[in-house]
């Protein structure tokens, strides 16, 4: 297949990029907040409006699945020639929470553009990036002639990944029998940089906990108490103390057990990025890199676990001093984990490790909220390349490979639909997922249309069950 860009598909995009943006502009209205309980109704319209569009697309099967949350979106556009591989597309149609108060310049659910970036919370997680697949498919039908796709094409739209995917599992087991697929393609993550364009090999996984200490029956009086009963507040600084050792690493016994290190080849791929340590600081609005010895920044984000306190308390809040020993205290922890640990199997080192670590009197409960677990696609699945083949066209640049260090559902996909996760998202940090000003670059939003248009034919030919 050649791998210049094909001008029908150009033409296509160009003379539809109008209405495409009206469109996505559309659905960003509708505040789709899995977390907030008063916009249920907004998913599910959401769900409701999404479906319709992709009907509208040509979809010939468009559905609405129910979970015990939030509802997610199912359609399938079925190739004619029945050899045909299989492929699944993931995104998910819900999104942060936003307000203006929290900084943002517009209404976040009143669409802005301005110069060539469109402006709502969900512009690029996640909206965008699932909408580049609508026109995608119908540029490639434009461009090729066909009337249906060049492979078995599906789509999920889950409509609770911001709130950790709680029945995501459950609802694609229950339907794994519509889901079977050749490969998975999640449309959930970014790219390098606007000049960068680079394919996503993995996402990190996530276990989160609380863990509540408890110490006196109530707040007792330090002079006649303190120094000779344990003090929750302290038990809780001593843990965190504890938890990294002084290279940064996480002294929790058993954590790293297992993981798949980084190949000498992946480190080189990541060294070859344009990295700019001054400029990712200033991105992370931080004030200092910091993190395991051995490790670049890039290698610490994407492909090594943390151990983070994300938040802790305790004691006396109000103004001024009281002299006690309070009564209780809690950590919030949460764990990036990396391919080959187990999300199980780090819950139980973790609560091993609190076990031992507190003094008698002291009482504690670890309560485990989500786990997500990491994905990896080998570099060298043959899928993959289709992907950068498709992506390259698009761009007219070489594409080179990231990894995420955050996480997703994808490894479910992987686990039970047997099948290799690839990624394809073309969002840029400076997008600001979760943040005010979500924004995605129309640019970069037409590429991903572009590669999607390029991408069925490609795996069609050269796929893992490549047709006759
Ligand atoms: N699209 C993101 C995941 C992501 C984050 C990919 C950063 C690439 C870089 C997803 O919508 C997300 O925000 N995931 C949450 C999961 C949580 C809400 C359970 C995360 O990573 O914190
Ligand atoms: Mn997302
Ligand atoms: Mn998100």
């Amino acid at each position: 297949m050649s791998q210049t860009p094909d001008s029908a598909v150009r033409t296509y995009i160009a003379a539809n990029r109008i209405d495409f943006l009206e469109d996505l502009q559309d659905w960003l209205r509708i505040p789709s907040v899995s977390a907030q309980p008063e916009h249920a109704d907004d998913v599910r319209r959401s769900a409701d409006w999404l479906a319709g569009k992709l009907k509208e697309t040509g979809f010939p099967t468009t559905e609405v699945w129910e979970t015990p949350g939030a509802p997610a979106v199912y359609a399938e556009w079925p190739s004619d020639n029945p050899a045909a591989p299989t492929v699944l597309v993931y995104g998910h149609h819900d999104v942060q929470p936003a307000a203006l108060e929290d900084g943002w310049h517009t209404e976040p659910f009143e669409p802005v553009v301005r110069g060539n970036r469109l402006h709502a919370r969900g512009a690029a997680d996640d909206k965008g990036q699932v909408f580049f697949h609508t026109l995608g498919v119908r540029a490639h039908l434009a461009a090729t002639g066909r009337t249906t796709p060049a492979v078995h094409l599906k789509l999920l739209i889950e409509g609770e990944e911001e709130s950790g995917s709680p029945n995501f599992r459950a609802l694609i087991e229950d339907r794994k029998d519509r889901l079977t697929a050749d490969v998975v393609i999640v449309s959930d993550t970014g790219m390098w940089s606007e000049t960068t364009p680079t394919v996503c090999t993995g996402m990190r996984g996530l276990v989160e906990c609380q863990i509540d200490l408890s110490g006196p029956d109530q707040d007792i009086h330090s002079g006649s108490f303190g120094g000779a009963v344990p003090n929750p507040a302290t038990a809780a600084a001593r843990l965190v103390a504890a938890l990294h050792d002084e290279h940064a690493r996480v002294a929790v016994p058993g954590f790293y057990d297992g993981i798949t290190e980084l190949t000498a080849r992946e480190r080189e791929l990541f060294a070859e990025l344009p990295f700019d340590e001054a400029e990712w600081l200033r991105t992370a609005k931080s004030h200092g890199a910091y993190g395991e010895t051995g490790y670049s920044t890039l290698e610490r984000i994407w492909a090594r676990p943390t151990a983070e306190v994300n938040g802790m308390g305790g004691g006396y809040q109000g103004a001024g001093g009281k002299t006690i020993v309070p009564s209780s205290a809690f950590l919030k922890l949460s764990f990036r984990i990396v391919a080959g640990q187990d999300p199980a199997r780090v819950e139980q080192a973790v609560t091993d490790w609190v076990a031992t670590r507190l003094p008698e009197g002291i009482g504690h409960t670890i309560n485990w909220t989500g786990a997500t677990r990491p994905c990896l696609t080998p570099l060298d699945h043959p899928a993959l390349q289709s992907v950068v083949r498709a992506m390259g066209r698009a761009f007219e640049q070489p594409i080179r490979f990231t990894r995420e260090g955050g996480s997703g559902p994808a490894a479910d996909l992987q686990d039970v639909l047997e099948a290799p996760v690839l990624f394809l998202g073309i969002s840029v940090p400076s997008d600001g997922w979760h943040a005010p000003n979500e924004k995605v670059e129309l640019d970069l939003l037409m590429k991903g249309v572009e590669t999607t248009a390029y991408l069925w034919g490609d795996l069609a030919e050269s796929g893992p069950t490549a047709a006759p």
